[in-house]
């Protein structure tokens, strides 16, 4: 891939143009309306991994820090959001190589890494494993509440300061707007 760079940064270094770009890009990703704006915002505060076209966002991986609890214990995650490539770059390899730059980011800053996805071969082949257990969300009051449709979509990434792991345990988020996993 020649034409193409690769660049990393946080959300506040991207600049408004940038940011409307991913936008874009994700609403090209994700037709009808399917990427919303609380997809979005999940998207922003963290770090960003960028492929680059002709001055144009074509690839992206956002990673951002969230509170996740394993079994019940606290967790700091960094958690896998808005990953798109625009389809005339596609199979190239370009989500790949970010993915790749998030797992080593996440490996350095994070306990855990986490996502949700419907295409689970891709993080799968960069050592993502799926959840085998029940999902939860943490409501704003502190209640929990079972996520039992976002069961089969959850993939952890284990890191050096991952504790010992049991995916068939219980995978708590911290609550959100829109989709909180
Ligand atoms: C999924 C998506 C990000 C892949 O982007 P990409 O830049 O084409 O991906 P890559 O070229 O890096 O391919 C990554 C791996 O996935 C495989 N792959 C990519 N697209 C695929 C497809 N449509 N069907 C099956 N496998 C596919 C590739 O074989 C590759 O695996 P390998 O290199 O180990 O053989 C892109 O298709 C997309 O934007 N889809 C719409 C949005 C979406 O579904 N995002 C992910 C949801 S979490």
């Amino acid at each position: 891939v020649t034409d193409v760079a690769f660049r990393a940064c946080a959300t506040d270094e991207l600049g408004s143009s940038t940011v409307a770009q991913i936008l874009d890009l994700c609403h090209a990703c994700w037709p009808d309306g399917d990427f919303t704006q609380d997809d979005l915002e999940h998207a922003l505060g963290g770090r960003h991994f960028l492929a680059e076209s002709a001055g144009r966002v074509v690839s992206h991986v956002a990673v951002v820090a969230r509170g996740l609890e394993l079994d019940g214990l606290p967790v700091r995650a960094g958690y896998v959001e808005a990953v798109a490539t625009l389809p005339p770059f596609r199979r190239r390899g370009l989500a790949r190589r970010l993915m790749a730059a998030a797992n080593a980011h996440i490996v350095a800053a994070s306990q855990l890494g986490a996502l949700s996805t419907g295409e689970p071969a891709i993080y799968e082949r960069l050592g993502w494993r799926r959840w085998m257990g029940e999902t939860w969300v943490r409501e704003p009051d502190g209640t929990l509440t079972r996520t039992p449709d976002d069961d089969d979509g959850i993939m952890v990434l284990e890191t050096p300061r991952t504790r010992p792991l049991n995916v068939a345990g219980r995978l708590t988020c911290d609550w959100r707007t829109g989709d909180v996993w």
